[in-house]
């Protein structure tokens, strides 16, 4: 019963207690009546009520608030998406989105999603388990690495590109699935050396609750624009399917091809 898990705490075997849940945020999934949508984090900050938990009214002020104090993003971070997001409401000069809105295919929501199914196929933003293990069978030992991530991706869209006949990823489509892809560690991992422990990305998209049982806490440091690109852009190299750095290849090593040359 979450009300009742969040004001209790757990002893350690080193006889510390810690919180079991976040102070004043305690999960309560979604009632009837409260929307939810195809971003599992989004979900999750709803949850918790970092966002607001019915789902609607996502003001600028709301999501800078809600992805301040949730994850740490800068607010001018927090802001950018909410320009990128607003589209989702059909209103002209609309000044909030709902978390349904999202939900609109190929707006915003997109083919190949690491945890939900495809709209060709069904229910395109409830968490789909057969797509999140296929997903997870890339996410290979206890940490995920930045290669591992790319791999899931790449396989999500390949499966997509060959199995559903109305499969589209448009190249703006990639710019927000590398920020989706990396999302794990921006909120709960290494982001230096760009990786996170697997159990809590698990745990977070299975429960659309964040990790603090798993003993995840909000970073420390702030995550602005800047770290996000440089992240997406290690991401974009690691989705690559030739092994090499250079980007080209000489004329003199293109005339011993035995095959065409
Ligand atoms: C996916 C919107 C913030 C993590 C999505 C999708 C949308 C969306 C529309 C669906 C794309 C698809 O089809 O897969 C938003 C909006 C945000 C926001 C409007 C804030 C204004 C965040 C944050 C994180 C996050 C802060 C985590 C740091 C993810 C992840 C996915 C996702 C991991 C991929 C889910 C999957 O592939 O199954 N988001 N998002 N999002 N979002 Fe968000
Ligand atoms: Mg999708």
């Amino acid at each position: 019963f979450p009300l009742l898990a969040s004001s209790l705490t757990i002893g350690l075997a080193c006889g510390q207690t810690q919180p079991l849940s976040i102070p004043g945020h305690p999960w309560i999934p979604a009632g009837s009546g409260d929307f939810r949508g195809p971003c599992p984090m989004m979900n999750t900050l709803a949850n918790h009520g970092f966002i607001q938990h019915d789902g609607r009214n996502m003001t600028r002020e709301n999501v800078i608030k809600g992805l301040g104090e949730g994850l740490n993003f800068d607010p001018a971070l927090a802001s950018v998406m909410f320009d990128q997001a607003i589209i989702a409401n059909p209103e002209p000069n609309a000044t909030y989105f709902t978390l349904d809105q999202l939900n609109k295919h190929n707006l915003l929501e997109h083919d190949a999603s690491l945890s939900r199914s495809d709209a060709y196929f069904g229910n395109n933003h409830v968490f789909n388990q057969t797509v999140f293990d296929q997903t997870k069978s890339y996410w290979q030992g206890p940490v995920i690495d930045i290669n591992m991530l790319a791999n899931s991706k790449v396989a999500r869209q390949l499966t997509s590109k060959a199995f559903n006949p109305t499969y589209v990823f448009t190249l703006l489509t990639e710019e927000f699935s590398l920020g989706e892809v990396i999302a794990p560690i921006i909120a709960f991992g290494d982001t230096d050396n760009l990786t996170v422990n697997r159990s809590l990305v698990e745990y977070f998209f299975e429960n659309e609750r964040l990790p603090s049982e798993l003993g995840w806490k909000v970073r420390s440091d702030v995550v602005a624009l800047q770290d996000v690109a440089r992240m997406t852009g290690a991401l974009r190299n690691a989705t690559k399917l030739t092994t090499d750095s250079a980007t080209t290849v000489s004329k003199r090593a293109l005339g011993r091809n035995p095959h065409f040359g």
